[in-house]
């Protein structure tokens, strides 16, 4: 109750009528009885109050309709309005006039005298009755009671206010005063105003009073409500609150509510463990008070629906009819026995005990032999979902586990997205490439690996965006590798590692009639009435337009000459059925892309022809030396290894050692430098299992005599000479094999790796056990060759010392 209320003696016996100049006012309505501050701007306005200060201070304000009419006309104002004694004017800055009014009583306009300089009307007065009606005695109580409410409901209203309202006993009179502070519009103060009747108005701002009380109760209710969760004090927090405390109110469903309710119903549905299903709720119950504009909102969200979508008890039937898996591991690959071997076991162990913790099986083999795709076809056979990652390359720990939720837009890694997406919790889970992990200071992501592969630990995987464990006990992993031996140990020896070697060409060309062809041809929609292959053209693409361990190669080649049969069939040029031959392959594929460059190569002296095992399978590689005039450098280029580098030098030394065993002018270490190159340059080589092949190389340099062409070698050799054994042979000799070389020599010690070299193989091919570097050189140049290189240098040797001799004598004689 704002206004000055000191004054409240109402000014009484007014004439019934009164001549008397008027305001007209704006926005609020002014009731008899309490003094109040008015502005004063507007011309007429001021020429109104001092006309009226000049006379009896009376003065009639009458509210405008339009509160936007600068100067309204008088029927643009109300009827009725308040005769008002002015009790103090003061000048302002801004011509302006600060004027304290006391309201004194209700004033109808009869008739207007004139409307400038300004409004002046004959107005009839109404005053209030001063005696106090008996009958409205219990109304006056109630008006007081409802107005200490008001007052005891709103903390903007001070106190004391109680004590005026207490103090008036004309229930008229407080009706003015309550009505003229209640917040209510203009209209609704005007029909106060214009209400002559003690007994309506007052029931009219009772009326008004309880609706006010019901607001402020609410609103009271809202503010405590809001107050026992307002810890962070966020203004849209509060709004936001409040909104829903109003919405509950007015009985709204709340849409979000909704939501809430479908979620709740999902994390039941879900089956999670009951651990996790305390922290889904958790999470639903943060959700549920925050702003769902926030990023914050879309996190709680994403993590739920994550929590939600994973196949927490979803799994696959196993199908347990062993028969019909191996036929069909058998349909989808040639060969590779062992590993077919090795699964339908775990099959049958699975059958007779479902809870079995899997095994993990790597399939470790050079490209192309099919280890991707057999372990998609043990999915088939088991008749489990599959879900491929591939591992290469993978640096960082998160690709693996994920990233903690509190990095924005974290997800789960790699091994619960593809759980996700497998949609059950028994899939088959191949892990393409294990060996080509990498690590750097993001983390180590094999030991992320360990936690997934390890029986012992992964029945509760934890991702870090989860942040709840997860069950992969059930799972079949299945790893694939090129080498063994970059696999980090540990995780190495959490795997049995099934070894694929590469394929004969035998194997290959069954391969490919059995398997690689039908697939080619119905992949490119032709059938066999339209197109065959010989088996003379499939040997040709094998020998010379592949050179590789597996068959891909081949499998693109067949392709290629698939397509362009196709292309006679869909144009309908197709006459007859085509068989292809060794010409026909050649028309369509081109030039032969791979010569048997072995006899070529080394037609010269200084290149011998060495075998090695790299992550292709094995491959044949020649050294080349080369010398010319120095001071015995030596200079090594092709991308050496430091190993490798080593063996060079020792290979020098020895062929130094044994100079004269072998014809080799002893001064030519002094006089000329070295040059060993190890192409291709372009591909890192490492490893002392070239040791024997770059002494031969240095010794045909030297001695000038060339290796047998038909012939490749490998093996480890000791400064002494001696020959020691290396790993991958059956590789090395497959790989020779297919670059037509006929005899290999080989380490003796690894005459035991032979027995996995394919009979077929062994049948056309020469091995030769060495454990000496002579008789390797005897082997590579032909016993008599050396035989004869050796009289001939002792030959020139005693020539030279002859004539040496003679010449000494003749200096001799000379002195
Ligand atoms: N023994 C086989 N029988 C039938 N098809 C085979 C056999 N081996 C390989 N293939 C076929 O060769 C193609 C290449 O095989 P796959 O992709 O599985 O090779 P990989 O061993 O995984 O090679 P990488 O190491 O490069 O990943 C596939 O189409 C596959 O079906
Ligand atoms: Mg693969």
């Amino acid at each position: 109750m704002a206004p000055e209320n000191d004054e409240l003696a109402p000014e009484t016996n007014l004439p019934g009528e009164l001549d008397l100049p008027v305001l007209a006012i704006r926005n609020t309505v002014i009731f008899p009885v309490l003094a109040f501050p008015i502005n004063v701007g507007r011309p007429k306005s001021m020429a109104a109050v001092e006309r009226a200060l000049e006379s009896d201070k009376l003065l009639g304000i009458i509210a405008q309709i339009d509160p936007r009419n600068e100067d309204p006309e008088t029927d643009e104002l109300y009827t009725m309005g308040t005769v008002v004694k002015i009790l103090k004017s003061v000048r302002m800055p801004g011509n302006k006039l600060n004027v304290i009014i006391q309201g004194l009583a209700r004033i109808r306009v009869r008739d207007w005298s004139h409307t400038t300089p300004y409004l002046r009307a004959e107005v009839d007065v109404f005053e209030e009755p001063p005696e106090t009606d008996e009958e409205l005695r219990p109304m006056l109580s109630e008006l007081r009671e409802l107005s200490q409410k008001i007052i005891d409901l709103s903390p903007q209203i001070p106190s004391e206010a109680g004590f005026l309202v207490r103090s008036i006993d004309n229930p008229g009179i407080l009706a003015d005063i309550v009505a003229s502070n209640l917040t209510i519009s203009v209209e609704e103060k005007q029909e106060l105003l214009e209400t002559l009747g003690t007994e309506d108005r007052i029931v009219k701002v009772i009326a008004l009073l309880n609706k006010e009380i019901q607001v402020l109760e609410l609103s009271n209710k809202i503010q405590t409500e809001v107050k026992g969760e307002m810890d962070k004090a966020q203004r849209e927090y509060f709004l936001r609150e409040q909104l829903k405390a109003i919405q509950k109110e007015l009985g709204e469903v709340d849409e979000r509510q909704e939501e809430f309710d479908d979620l709740k119903n999902s994390v039941k549905r879900a089956q999670m463990p009951k651990e996790v299903e305390k922290v889904a709720f958790k999470e639903l119950k943060r959700m549920t008070r925050m702003n769902p504009g926030a990023a914050e909102y879309t996190v709680s969200r994403t993590y739920l629906d994550w929590l939600i979508e994973l196949p927490w008890e979803r799994f696959t039937e196993d199908k347990h009819d062993i028969v019909d898996a191996r036929r069909i591991l058998d349909e989808d690959h040639y060969g590779l026995d062992k590993v077919k071997r090795r699964i339908i076991e775990y099959l049958a162990v699975l059958k007779l005990k479902q809870d079995m913790k899997g095994p993990i099986l790597c399939l470790v083999g050079p490209p192309g032999v099919g280890k991707t795709s057999l372990a998609t076809s043990v999915a088939s056979a088991l008749d489990r979902k599959l879900v491929r990652i591939s591992l290469g390359g993978v640096r960082d720990e998160a690709e693996i586990r994920g990233h903690r939720r509190t990095y924005i837009g974290s997800l789960p890694g790699k091994i619960i997205k593809s759980i996700k997406k497998a949609g059950t919790r028994n899939p088959v889970f191949v892990l393409d490439e294990i060996d080509k992990l990498g690590a750097d200071y993001r983390g180590d992501p094999s030991s992320a690996l360990l936690e997934v592969l390890d029986p012992e630990q992964n029945f509760a995987f934890q991702d870090h965006y989860l942040d709840v464990p997860f069950d992969l006990s059930r799972v079949l992993f299945i790893a694939t590798a090129n080498l063994s031996a970059p696999i980090p140990p540990a995780l190495r020896d959490r795997m049995e590692l099934i070894e694929i070697p590469g394929y004969t060409p035998e194997e290959k060309t069954r391969i490919a009639f059995d398997y690689l062809i039908p697939e080619v041809i119905s992949d490119h929609g032709v059938t066999d009435e339209h197109l065959e292959f010989s088996r003379e053209a499939v040997q040709h693409i094998i020998q010379a337009y592949t050179r590789e361990a597996g068959v891909r190669g081949l499998k693109r080649e067949l392709a290629s000459c698939t397509r362009s049969i196709a292309r006679y069939v869909a144009s309908e040029e197709l006459e007859e059925k085509c068989v292809l031959d060794p010409e026909k392959v050649e028309e369509i594929l081109g030039p032969i892309k791979f010569f048997q460059e072995v006899a070529e190569r080394t037609a010269v002296a200084g290149v011998a022809t060495g075998l090695a095992w790299t992550s292709t399978g094995g491959d044949i590689l020649f050294i080349e030396a080369t010398k010319y005039k120095g001071k015995g450098g030596l200079q090594l280029t092709g991308q050496l290894g430091d190993v490798m580098k080593e063996s060079v030098s020792v290979a020098r030394s020895y062929i130094r050692s044994c100079a004269s065993a072998l014809g080799i002018d002893e001064d030519v270490f002094e006089e000329v430098d070295l040059h060993v190159h190890v192409p291709a340059g372009s591909i890192p080589k490492d490893g002392p299992s070239a040791g024997v092949t770059m002494m031969t190389a240095i010794a045909s340099l030297l001695t000038g005599l060339t290796v047998e062409p038909t012939v490749a070698m490998t093996g480890e050799a000791t400064l002494r000479g001696a020959v020691l054994p290396v790993g991958g042979i059956k590789e090395k000799i497959l790989a020779a094999h297919r670059a037509g070389i006929e005899s290999v020599i080989l380490p003796a010690k690894c005459q035991k790796d032979m027995v996995e070299v394919p009979d077929e193989i062994k049948g056309v091919m020469h091995f030769h056990y060495v454990s000496r570097m002579e008789e390797v050189l005897e082997l590579a140049f032909g016993k008599d060759k050396l035989e004869a290189q050796r009289e001939e240098m002792l030959a020139v040797r005693e020539a030279r010392r002859q004539a040496q001799a003679t010449a000494d004598a003749g200096q001799s004689a000379e002195a």
